[in-house]
């Protein structure tokens, strides 16, 4: 069968990590998706940096745009981040091009997401994002597809991996919020910015996906109470463990008779809970609907290979894919069926 050909924009901690899986799995890969998956293109800014891997013969593109509308590619894949720039407008190219598009960019989604979801279903492409929201937990995918016909009433949980590592790591450790940042950020979690993680920006941005997702609204990122772990002090810490709880930086999103309430603010959760004993860099995502009633998934929320690990499971499903097959709506809903946010007073 035809090799499925990716393009890959982006090779930092996700991106050389994603370039390193496939490589090193291509037979397993060709096997599994009945179709061998190639990378044919390339982007990053510097092209003399050394990452680690092997991208010697793979065509190089110093502009993402110029690989999302030129390359010889089926898939766009954006590992970039950024709301505004070059992810923005090489992830639409691409779209407007009709090819699928994976990214991992909440950030993105966060705020052009309706957009890029109604051109990609205009276009009869795939938009996939799984590693946007909980890094390796297939979050995105319970809430689209498994959790279909289930009326969904809150959702909550630890969605950012740098902030739980460093509360983990202050608490059990007895280490300065300074520098357990700084370890955060050595190993890969953090953002480019390090201030949407501990502000608590990032979870907003995820945490507005999932609202989205599950209640079938406008994506509403600017709309939700927000309060970083910047303020939190060991004594804090220290403080609720006397009292018999451990603090957690949670995003929680529910229905109420009026509207939509979505927060993001450090909580003190009794020890002896599940989301408690979430530790480090895990994330935890709490979903309570009718049916199932309430659904607890633990795992992986940042790093090259748990991220890396997402990415690599929607190209699968866009190597597996029918051409012209009924698709999934990308955020869940037909993006020109979302109904306007409404605010919980
Ligand atoms: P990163 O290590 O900072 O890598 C970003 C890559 O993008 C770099 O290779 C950089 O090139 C390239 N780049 C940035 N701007 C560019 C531009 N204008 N043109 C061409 N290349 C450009 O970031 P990351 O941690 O891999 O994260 C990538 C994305 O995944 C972000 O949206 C992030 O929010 C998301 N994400 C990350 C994680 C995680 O655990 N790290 C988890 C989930 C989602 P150079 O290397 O040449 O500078
Ligand atoms: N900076 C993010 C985090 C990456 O720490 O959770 C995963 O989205």
């Amino acid at each position: 069968a035809d090799a499925l050909k990716i393009g890959i924009a982006g090779l930092g901690t996700v991106g050389a990590s994603l370039v390193r899986i496939i490589q090193q799995r291509s037979n397993e890969l060709a096997a599994t998706c009945g179709r061998p998956i190639l990378i044919t293109g390339v982007s990053a800014r510097d092209k003399s940096k050394d990452r680690g891997i092997d991208v010697g013969g793979i065509e190089w593109f110093d502009r993402p745009e110029d690989l999302a509308e030129k390359g010889d590619i089926d898939v766009f894949v954006e590992l970039m981040g950024g709301v505004d720039g070059s992810a923005n407008t090489s992830v639409r190219a691409a779209l407007q091009r009709g090819l699928h598009v994976v990214t991992a960019n909440k950030a993105l989604l966060a705020y052009h997401g309706v957009e890029l979801a109604t051109l990609a279903e205009e276009k009869g492409v795939l938009l996939n994002f799984e590693a946007a929201v909980a890094g390796g937990i297939p979050v995105i995918k319970a809430l689209r597809e498994s959790l279909t016909g289930n009326t969904i009433s809150r959702i909550y949980g630890i969605m950012n991996g740098t902030c739980n590592y460093i509360l983990t790591k202050m608490e059990k450790e007895g280490l300065s919020f300074a520098d357990c940042l700084k370890e955060a950020q050595r190993l890969g979690y953090a953002e480019a910015d390090p201030a949407f993680d501990i502000e608590g920006n990032d979870t907003a941005h995820k945490l507005s996906i999932l609202t989205t997702l599950a209640f079938g609204n406008q994506i509403a990122a600017d709309d939700i109470y927000l309060e970083g772990i910047t303020n939190i002090s060991i004594e804090d810490i220290h403080a609720a463990a006397d009292l018999g709880y451990r603090i957690k930086l949670l995003g929680v999103a529910q229905r109420t008779d009026t509207g939509i309430e979505q927060r993001v603010h450090p909580t003190m959760v009794p020890v002896d809970s599940v989301i408690a004993q979430v530790d480090g860099v895990t994330n935890a995502v709490a979903i309570e609907s009718d049916v199932l009633g309430e659904l607890l998934m633990v795992g992986p929320g940042a790093g090259g290979n748990a991220t890396a690990s997402s990415v690599l499971g929607d190209i699968a499903d866009i190597a597996k894919s029918r051409p012209g097959a009924q698709r999934v709506p990308v955020l869940g809903h037909p993006a020109k069926s979302l109904e306007p946010y409404r605010k919980a007073q």
